[in-house]
C-alpha cells in the first residue's frame, strides 16, 4: 500500500488529513485446526495482507464509517449501545463500539476510513483483522488501558455475540498478538503463548485461495462445533474432564466405547491427535526441521478430510497436488474448511514453476481458477507512521 492512496482518499472523503493510519494483519494457522474451541493448542502467526485504518476525531459525536472495499457508508450519533444492521461491513467495527460502551468506555466521534487486502470470506480472518485493528484504535485514540490479550477476548466476544459466530480465540489472538519471523503456540483453555521462530529453512509459505464460494460454512462450523460439545459430554460420563483436548491418545483409546457413534468418535480422535501433532510441530520448528513440520502439514489435512470432514473437492485437490510438486515439503487446508484457503511449505527457487502447475491443475479439475501468494510471518496490530 497504499497508504498514500488512502490518506488521499480520507481527504476527498472527510475535508481532513487522518490524525493516525493503524494496520492489522490477517492470519493463517500453521497447524491445530479446530482446536481452539476444544481446549488445545493452535499454532497461528500473523501475515503481511490485512486491514489499514486512517482515522481522526471530530467534534460532532459522530461515527463515520468509510471502506475503499465496499460502497456502503455509515453514520451513526454517539448512542449508549448499537445493534447489528443487516450484513453491512461496518458490523464489525460497530460491535466493537457496542462492547467498548457496554464495557464503561468514555468515546467520542471518529470518522473512520477502512481498507482491506485480504480476500474477503476466504478464511484469513478478515473479520478478525477488522475487529481487532477497531479496538486497537479506540485504545490509543481514548487511552482505554487496554492489553493485547484484552482486545482478542474483546473481538472474540463481539464476532460470538454481536455478529453470530461462534469462533474460538485463535484468529483474533493471532492478528493481535503476532510477531515478525515467529508462530505462536497458544494455549487456548489457560492462553498462555510463546512465540516459536518460524524456521523455514530456504522453503515459503504460500497460500492458495480455493476461491471456492463459502456459503455452508458457519453452519457446518457450528454442526462440528456441537459434535465435539456430544463427544466430550459422552466421555464425562466417566472422566473428569472439561475439553477433549486434555486426553492424550491413547486416554482417548481407552475411553472412547464411551461415545459410541462413529462419527462423534472421528470427530473426536481428529481433535486429540491434531492435538498431539501440534505438539510435534513446535519441536519440530524449534529443532531448525522443516521436512518434519511437512509431514505433519500434510498428516493434519489428512485427519481433516477423513475424520473432521471439512476439506471438500477444492482443497484436497490442492493438498493433492502439492504431495505430488517435489519441492514442496507440506501442505494443508487452514481456518475453518469448507473452501477458503490452503497452506504449503514450498522451496524458495521453485516457487514460480509450483505456482504456474497448480495454477492449471486446479483450474482444469475445478473449474475455475485460485489465488496463489507467498506470506510472511508479521507483527500484530500496531500504528503505522502516516
Ligand atoms: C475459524 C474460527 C477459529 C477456528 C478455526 C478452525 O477460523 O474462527 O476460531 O476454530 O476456524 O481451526
Amino acid at each position: 500500500m497504499m497508504t498514500g492512496e488512502l490518506v488521499k482518499e480520507f481527504r476527498n472523503r472527510f475535508q481532513k488529513v487522518p490524525e493516525h493510519i493503524f494496520f492489522c494483519p490477517g492470519r493463517v494457522n500453521l497447524i491445530g485446526e479446530h482446536i481452539d474451541y476444544n481446549g488445545g493448542q493452535v499454532m497461528p502467526c500473523a501475515i503481511s495482507r490485512g486491514t489499514f485504518l486512517a482515522v481522526s476525531k471530530n467534534l460532532d459525536k459522530k461515527f463515520r464509517f468509510h471502506c475503499l472495499n465496499f460502497s456502503e457508508v455509515a453514520e451513526l450519533h454517539l448512542q449508549e449501545s448499537y445493534s447489528r444492521t443487516g450484513k453491512q461491513w461496518f458490523n464489525y467495527p460497530l460491535g466493537i463500539i457496542n462492547q467498548l460502551l457496554a464495557d464503561g468506555h468514555n468515546l467520542s466521534g471518529l470518522d473512520m476510513l477502512f481498507y482491506g487486502n485480504l480476500p474477503v470470506g476466504a478464511g484469513l480472518s478478515s473479520s478478525a483483522s477488522i475487529e481487532v485493528l477497531t479496538a486497537f484504535a479506540f485504545n490509543e485514540l481514548f487511552r482505554l488501558n487496554i492489553s493485547g490479550k484484552q482486545m482478542a477476548l474483546l473481538s472474540k466476544k463481539v464476532e460470538n455475540e454481536f455478529i453470530g459466530v461462534n469462533c474460538g480465540i485463535m484468529d483474533q489472538f493471532a492478528v493481535a498478538m503476532g510477531q515478525k519471523n515467529k508462530a505462536i503456540l497458544l494455549n487456548c483453555d489457560s492462553l498462555e503463548y510463546e512465540y516459536i521462530p518460524f524456521n523455514t529453512g530456504n522453503h515459503v509459505l504460500a497460500v492458495i485461495n480455493t476461491n471456492k464460494p463459502r456459503t455452508l460454512v458457519d453452519s457446518k462450523y457450528n454442526e462440528r462445533f456441537a459434535e465435539c460439545g456430544a463427544a466430550l459430554k459422552a466421555l464425562k460420563k466417566e472422566l473428569v474432564i472439561n475439553s477433549l483436548c486434555e486426553l492424550s491418545i491413547a486416554e482417548y483409546e481407552l475411553a472412547k466405547h464411551l461415545i459410541n457413534d462413529p462419527v462423534l468418535e472421528k470427530r473426536a480422535l481428529h481433535v486429540v491427535s491434531e492435538n498431539a501433532r501440534v505438539k510435534d510441530a513446535a519441536i519440530a520448528l524449534q529443532t531448525g526441521d522443516p521436512g518434519v513440520f511437512g509431514k505433519l502439514m500434510y498428516a493434519s489435512h489428512q485427519s481433516l478430510k477423513e475424520l473432521y470432514e471439512v476439506t471438500g473437492k477444492e482443497l484436497d485437490t490442492i493438498v493433492d497436488f502439492c504431495k505430488t510438486f517435489q519441492g514442496c515439503i507440506g501442505a494443508r487446508m487452514t481456518g475453518a474448511g469448507f473452501g477458503g484457503c490452503a497452506i504449503a511449505m514450498v522451496q524458495q527457487n521453485m516457487f514460480d514453476d509450483f505456482s504456474e502447475k497448480l495454477f492449471q491443475h486446479y483450474q482444469h479439475t475445478i473449474g475455475y481458477a485460485p489465488d496463489i501468494f507467498a506470506v510472511t510471518a508479521e507483527d500484530g496490530v500496531a500504528e503505522l507512521k502516516a
